[in-house]
């Protein structure tokens, strides 16, 4: 059985665990979990049996018992000392925005190991956030970056790789070398969504092994797919699981790797609502409740845009202006 290996630290081999590595489940019943998204033992640990055993065609007791081998495995729900979370802490790193303003407002920039959530209405910067950091990660760390890779999952096909170019040579990269190091996937549903997690991370050990760690994944945009796929009120509440398991991979991939987690999320203005804050999304709260930052962006004139920081546990509430030019993200002269 491979062996779960916890630790944060870079030079750490990183073995993954299989589905097949739960006692139990075969390749048949390991197929048909990942088929309906069930990608990762962490994902078997926090199902329902009788979750589980419809989908795989198992009795519930063993779906039980399944469930109970995959806590195990997957350490689920475990206490961790307080020293090894301040060791886990310290290798926290920042990738720039690009711009000063917005890093400060973010405690220095974007952090590895979090979940960063850019939300807001169509046009107000998410994208151009994303691409500019997959640009900004390959910068050494003195410039803001961490000497590292990228990886996208773009759900819209909104990824601009002659952006990425214009991007780049604005900070004097060679544009070509900077794409090398971008890895893009697009997911056409939300289970092919999941399931490129899971792929991400073969990639990233390769990488690793490589020398070009990734330090970014960004997912552009996280809930197009999963919106549109459950309508209606009777889907809500397994939307809303099936993005907490999403998010709980993604926590788990940046955990891992050491690597900053951006995820995207349209939120319409609502200007015939007069009451409620236009800042809570609808149905988003499990997202909010995972993302350890929120960011939310908001159109300002011209090329001008406003990100504002909600409920951040230990950073203050505030705002930043900043710029999308030609050359990307940037500060307001
Ligand atoms: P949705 O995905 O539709 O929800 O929007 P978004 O939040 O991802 O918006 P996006 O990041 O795509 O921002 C689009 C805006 O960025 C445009 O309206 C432009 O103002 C700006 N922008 C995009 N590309 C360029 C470019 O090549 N040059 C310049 N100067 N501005 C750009
Ligand atoms: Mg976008």
């Amino acid at each position: 059985m491979a062996q779960k290996n916890n630790q944060k630290n870079d030079d750490v081999d990183i073995k993954v665990i299989e589905l097949e590595d739960i006692p139990g489940v075969g390749p048949e019943t390991a197929r048909k979990l990942r088929e309906a998204g069930f990608s990762t033992i962490e994902a078997i640990a926090v199902a329902s049996p009788s979750e589980l055993s419809t989908i795989g065609g198992l009795s519930e007791g063993n779906a039980l018992k399944i469930i109970q081998h995959a806590r195990r495995l997957a350490d689920i729900g475990g206490f961790e000392s307080g020293e090894k979370i301040l060791e886990r802490r310290k290798s926290v790193k920042k990738i720039s925005t690009g711009s000063e303003k917005l890093n400060e407002l973010l405690g220095g920039g974007v952090e590895t190991q979090a979940i960063t959530e850019l939300f807001g209405e169509f046009g107000s910067g998410k994208t151009q956030i994303c691409h500019q950091l997959a640009v900004n990660v390959q910068l050494p760390e003195d410039e803001g970056g961490l000497n590292g890779s990228a990886i996208i999952i773009d759900t819209e096909n909104t990824f601009r790789p002659e952006r990425i170019i214009q991007m780049a040579e604005a900070r004097g990269l060679d544009g070509n070398d900077v794409l090398k190091n971008i890895y893009v996937a697009q997911a056409y549903n939300s289970n092919h969504q999941m399931l490129l997690v899971d792929n991400a991370k073969e990639l990233a050990e390769k990488l690793k092994k490589d020398g070009k760690p990734v330090r970014l994944f960004v997912v552009d945009s996280l809930t197009s797919h999963f919106r549109a796929e459950y309508v209606g009120r009777g889907t809500l509440a397994d939307r809303q699981q099936k993005l907490n398991r999403h998010l709980h991979d993604l926590m788990k991939f940046g955990e891992l790797f050491n690597a900053a987690i951006v995820v995207t999320n349209q939120v319409m203005a609502k200007p015939d609502q007069l009451y409620g804050d236009p800042t809570k999304p609808v149905g988003g709260h499990i997202v909010a409740h995972t993302a350890t930052f929120r960011v939310y962006l908001k159109k300002s004139k011209g090329d001008l845009r406003v990100a504002r920081l909600i409920d951040s546990p230990h950073l203050p509430e505030g705002e930043a202006v900043f710029r999308i030019t030609e050359k990307g993200v940037e500060d307001t002269r």
